[in-house]
């Protein structure tokens, strides 16, 4: 990144004995639109609310443009800020609620009648104008705490789980409006986000939080692909976690023989050697079943245990010996029934270290 727009370097965030953003380092460039995605408690919100100025680190410094905006009140730091309950003035009128950001700010009446208009064509509500929050839908209300971040023309918006409360068709639609307002406005977007997908389909690049810390950050594809550890590959999707060991190197691939005692031929993890402990990660729907054309690396027989029918594909359970792995197979593999012996298939490189077996266990173990 060039010179970053938005950068924590060090930040602290305590509350009590209680460490919640951790020494944290963090660059966001202009116009980028960066996910933060983690569990509960992760410090996601926290993050956001020192950036917004809500909060005050306890050490360490947050600049934006170059200029250091820890100690600036929110209001002196041009930022839209959207939350999770929309929050908006239950007494005034949708139009009022959107004005209220520019009256702050003295902006003169006029320009302020013409820039709600113009925000309330963009959310799409100019009819709703005269309505109270009360009588809005979630979606609509949602669409009113968004036409608020955006009047005065903010740089950054920062957008806390903003579509937690939609429900799924209406929560597609705004991620679709987000994202066409971020690149026609040029904004730049800091989305909180628990949803993985939310996350995957909407950002430039995710930052996936855990105690505080950032456990990986970059563009969707690299950390679904290439989660740097067990943490962030069963987070991000669903995974099959193995553990094993190394058997031997061999040139782009290595043998691996999994504690439960199955032969694998995985994806080389570089500096591994025999005997070392790793755990790999096989996503669900790299797993072939019966596909006997396939020239893969990796056959195991299995058993199916379960199977479960989702209209656009077929998620299964087999064991092989003692190792229960979760497939997602195509609607075709409905043959596959419970109880049937199944031959699975996977390449090499879909059998991906994420990291040593005495790294720390993952969160949600
Ligand atoms: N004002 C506060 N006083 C004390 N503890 C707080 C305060 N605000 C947050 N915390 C604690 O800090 C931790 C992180 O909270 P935060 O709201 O940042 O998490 P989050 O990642 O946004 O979680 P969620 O996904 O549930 O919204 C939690 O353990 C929370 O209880
Ligand atoms: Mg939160």
């Amino acid at each position: 990144m060039d010179t970053p727009f938005i950068s924590f370097r060090q930040v602290v965030k305590r509350f009590a004995a209680l460490t919640v953003v951790d020494h944290l380092d963090l660059d966001i460039a202009r116009g980028e639109f960066i996910a933060l995605l983690g569990p509960s408690g992760s410090g996601k919100t926290t993050l956001l609310m020192m950036l917004a100025g809500f909060e005050q680190p306890t050490s360490g410094t947050i600049a934006v443009d170059g200029r250091r905006v820890d100690g600036l009140p929110p209001h002196k730091r041009d930022m839209g800020v959207v939350f999770q309950n929309y929050a908006l003035f239950p007494h005034m009128s949708v139009r009022d609620n959107i004005a209220f950001p520019l009256k702050m700010r003295n902006t003169p009446k006029s320009e302020i009648a013409t820039r709600v208009a113009r925000v309330l064509d963009m959310v799409k509500l100019s009819a709703m104008a005269e309505r109270k929050p009360a009588q809005l839908s979630g979606g609509q209300q949602q669409r009113v705490a968004l036409a608020r971040a955006l009047v005065f023309e903010p740089q950054v918006v920062l957008m806390d789980e903003p579509l937690g409360a939609l429900d799924k068709k209406l929560r597609e639609q705004m991620q679709l409006d987000i994202r066409d307002l971020h690149r026609r406005l040029g904004l730049t977007i800091v989305f909180v986000t628990h949803d993985q997908d939310e996350a995957l389909t909407m950002s430039d690049r995710i930052a996936v939080f855990n105690h505080g810390r950032i456990e990986q950050i970059g563009p969707p594809r690299e950390i679904y692909a290439w989660p740097r550890s067990p943490f962030v590959a069963e987070f991000i999707g669903e995974t099959n976690l193995l553990a094993c060991k190394v058997d031997a190197q061999a040139g782009e691939a290595m043998h691996l023989i999994t504690d439960s005692g199955l032969a694998l031929l995985a994806h080389a993890g570089a500096g591994r050697i025999a005997g070392d402990k790793v755990r790999v990660s096989i996503r669900p729907e790299a797993i072939r079943i019966n596909d006997h054309a396939a020239a893969t690396a990796n056959r195991l027989t299995a058993r199916i245990i379960d199977a479960v029918y989702f209209g656009d594909h077929m998620r299964l359970v087999a064991t092989v010996g003692a190792q229960r792995m979760i497939i997602k197979g195509d609607r075709m593999s409905g043959a596959a029934e419970v109880g049937s012996e199944v031959a699975l298939s996977f390449a090499a490189s879909d059998v991906w270290v994420v990291g040593s077996c005495n790294d720390q266990p993952s969160a949600s173990a």
